[in-house]
């Protein structure tokens, strides 16, 4: 297949690109940098399957609707704005990027009937209200510009699935962790805590450290978004992935650093924001995609270790 992916110099969209590669799918890459690198990308120049990085924004109905002519199968669509904090303090360009820019792609798919993989985020449940584990059905409330704007494009990509028949799966994966992810306050947890350990500085806890998250490995994230690309009947769903058991982040930092003397609780900059409790009930994607987490918090948290230690590159972040 030809296939783009949107956001595929970003953390999540290069280990895409990696395995549609690997499936022996011809990849196209459509990123402004905003948050992502060209050095995410380095390793697939030469492979004569990546076609091509296009430096573009998908806020530019232009840029999108030329690259379309491209003829592509499938969509991923990740580019996003993808930071809490900033979309409360610039709403405005969560709205754009992540609605108009998620409207662009579902525009110029819906004139060719391309099938769009859509980026949604666990952001948007509800984490005070039902059961414990969340599942697709899961009371929504959005507690920020980010989430609410991720729901807003996820309506918008139904509306064309019911309205014009659009192929579309939406994916719903948990806070997602490992090599080639930010450690700096655009990234995750997991990297900001190995890299301040390997540095040997303290480790930052907001609030009192209890609020809980479900860790996705990377290469597990892309093995979900694949399977719910290329599955049968999986278009108009929702589907949620993670690993299916939450850590508080006090503990996730202990057991990065090893040493509760490191860790320092600090004031949460946006409470109202957090989230305090988040575990993932993946029973549909397991029984729609066949899909499930291979890879353990230990083992992924080794892993991270191993390339933030490894990469000189990544240090200069
Ligand atoms: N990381 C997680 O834990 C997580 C969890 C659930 C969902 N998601 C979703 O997965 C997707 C990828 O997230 P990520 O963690 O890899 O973040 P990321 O910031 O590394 O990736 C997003 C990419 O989109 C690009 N981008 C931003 N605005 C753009 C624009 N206007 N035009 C073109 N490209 C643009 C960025 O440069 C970046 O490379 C996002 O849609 C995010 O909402 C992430």
């Amino acid at each position: 297949m030809k296939v783009l992916v949107t956001g595929g110099a970003g953390f999540i969209g290069r280990w895409v690109v990696k395995r549609l590669l690997q499936e022996g799918h011809e990849a196209w890459v459509l990123d402004n940098l905003d948050n992502g690198r060209e050095f995410n990308i380095e390793e697939f120049r030469g492979n004569p399957l990546f076609r091509e990085f296009v430096k573009g924004d998908v806020v530019s109905e232009d840029t999108v609707f030329r690259l379309f002519e491209e003829g592509f199968d499938l969509c991923f669509h990740l580019a996003a704005q993808i930071n809490v904090h900033e979309s409360l303090e610039n709403p405005q360009k969560a709205y754009k990027v992540n609605v108009l820019g998620t409207y662009n792609i579902l525009e110029a798919a819906r004139k060719r009937g391309i099938k769009i993989v859509l980026l949604g985020t666990c952001m948007v449940y509800d984490p005070a209200s039902g059961d414990y584990r969340i599942s697709e059905t899961h009371p929504v409330k959005p507690a920020s510009p980010y989430a609410g704007s991720k729901l807003a494009a996820e309506n918008l990509a139904e509306s064309y699935f019911h309205g014009f028949g659009l192929p579309v799966v939406i994916c719903r994966p948990f806070n997602t962790y490992g090599p080639f992810q930010k450690s700096n306050m655009e990234g995750g947890v997991v990297s900001i805590f190995i890299e301040r350990t390997l540095k040997g500085e303290d480790l930052l806890v907001f609030g009192d450290g209890t609020q809980t998250r479900d860790l996705l490995y990377a290469e597990d994230c892309a093995d979900f978004l694949y399977k719910a690309a290329v599955a049968p009947g999986v278009d108009g769903e929702i589907l949620n992935a993670g690993l299916g058991m939450d850590i508080p982040i006090k503990d996730l930092a202990l057991k990065v650093c090893g040493d509760k003397g490191k860790i320092k609780f600090v004031p949460h900059h946006h409470p109202q924001s957090e989230i305090k409790k988040l575990v993932c009930d993946f029973s549909k994607a397991k029984k729609m995609l066949g899909w499930r987490p291979l890879v353990s918090l230990d083992e992924g948290i080794e892993l991270t270790r191993k390339w933030i230690a490894g990469s000189a590159k990544n240090s200069s972040r």
